[in-house]
């Protein structure tokens, strides 16, 4: 059921995609790293603009960096649907995670457009700067700006060159006292996010598509450990403080917690950083990162306080230091029930049968769902693999995203 133009509106999403994949659009030579107000961000905001401009959009970069185009309904007071999702991306990545929805957002509008067809609503598309909290210790400071649950303190934060937010928006440009006006002035009909599945449920089931039910609950904190830095060939083993050794048994006992908790229970220490780190020295200083997630708030929340009084055991029998500062704290966030039916339909008149999954990755909607109804449309990746340059999509898959987004944009106009 799907035409010649889903083909073509999918292989010019997947190519887009590409496309950003490598510099200017990457701050890295040899792999993807597009982190928020990077020279990389600007390089894709800039090719961004382009598409969007040609796609019949007005354009607009908003306080914190946000790329927004808008395509006008048939009224001007019209309501509007805002289709997003992020243009950063976490250090070596693939190409789609993010990208990808924002790519089939400029195809819903420019296939409208080209139909000279105008709806009972605006659409917005908007890209996102800052999903994966890749640069400085917080995520989705972005769509909390938009949404407005972003607190101004939550911007006194600094990246590990010690670039603060202040200095990095200065140099895209932009002036962290204006952050607020981030904010949307309206509020949306509905918020449609189209991402990569990032699992293999999809690729099992033998379907391209599924429709979200909801995202799990995240936790993130930034744990410091202080012992004592030391020669590493005078210092007998029992009088050391060693906070790298500390920092590995808390490692292992954060998985064998997770382990042990509820199966939905996930918990990653994803980036560890010893300091001085030379060979003949002894750790003095441990900085890593702790990301616990589940379906369920209460699960996420005793798993999480089961590690942190795990870490400060093993601190106290080392004679280690141990602190750690919550970096990001987002619920469950479930799909607006009425879009789930839609989304359904909208799959269904691809072909496929309506399947539900629920998603473990953290995407802007959960952020937006503080805002407005949210649905999202998952597309099925190669072997679930994510956070990883093997990433993959296959074009048909993307096609049928394509064919499912408009479906459902036509349908939310029939429900107004
Ligand atoms: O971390 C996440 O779940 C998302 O990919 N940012
Ligand atoms: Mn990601
Ligand atoms: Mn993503």
């Amino acid at each position: 059921m799907l035409s010649a133009a889903h083909h073509a509106a999918g292989a010019r999403a997947t190519q887009r995609c590409r496309a950003l994949g490598i510099a200017p659009y990457s701050d890295l030579a040899d792999a993807l790293y597009r982190a928020w107000l990077t020279p990389a961000h600007k390089a894709a905001l800039g090719a961004l603009e382009g598409w969007m401009t040609e796609a019949g959009m007005a354009v607009r970069i908003d306080a914190m960096g946000n790329c927004i185009g808008r395509y006008e309904g048939t009224a001007p007071d019209a309501p509007t649907l805002l289709i997003a999702s992020h243009i950063d991306s976490v250090k070596n990545a693939g190409c789609f995670d993010g990208p990808l929805g924002v790519m089939l957002g400029v195809e819903c509008v420019s296939a409208l457009h080209a139909a000279r067809r105008r709806l009972p609503f605006a659409i917005e598309v908007a890209a996102f700067g800052d999903e994966e909290g890749s640069r400085f210790p917080a995520a989705m400071l972005t769509s909390r700006a938009m949404a407005g649950t972003l607190d101004t303190a939550d911007l006194a934060i600094a990246d590990a060159q010690g670039t603060s937010v202040a200095e990095a928006l200065a140099t895209f440009g932009l002036d962290i006292a204006r952050a607020a006006e981030a904010r949307l002035p309206y509020t949306p009909i509905a918020y449609l996010e189209a991402h990569i599945e990032q699992g293999p449920v999809l690729e099992a089931e033998g379907l391209a598509l599924g429709t979200v039910t909801g995202i799990a609950a995240q936790l993130r904190y930034e744990v410091q450990v202080e012992g004592q830095a030391g020669h590493a060939g005078t210092t007998a083993m029992p009088l050391r403080r060693d906070a790298l050794a500390g920092a590995a048994e808390m490692i292992a006992a954060i998985e064998e917690i997770a382990r042990a908790a509820a199966s939905d229970v996930v918990a990653t220490v994803g980036r560890i950083e010893a300091r001085p780190g030379a060979a003949n020295v002894i750790p003095g200083a441990v900085r890593f990162t702790i990301d616990v997630r589940s379906g369920a708030e209460g699960r996420r929340d005793a798993a999480a306080a089961g590690i942190l009084a795990a870490i400060g055991a093993i601190a106290g029998r080392r004679g280690l230091a141990a602190r750690w500062e919550e970096i990001n704290n987002l619920p469950a966030s479930p799909c607006a029930e009425p879009l789930m039916a839609l989304m359904d339909s909208a799959i269904a008149s691809t072909g496929q049968r309506p399947f539900r999954l629920v998603s473990g990755a953290g995407h802007d909607a959960m952020v937006m769902a503080a805002l407005c109804p949210v649905a999202m449309l998952f597309i099925r990746c190669e072997k679930g693999i994510s956070h990883n340059p093997a990433e993959n999509v296959e074009v048909a898959d993307v096609a049928a995203g394509f064919a499912a987004m408009m479906a459902f944009i036509d349908s939310l106009g029939d429900t107004l």
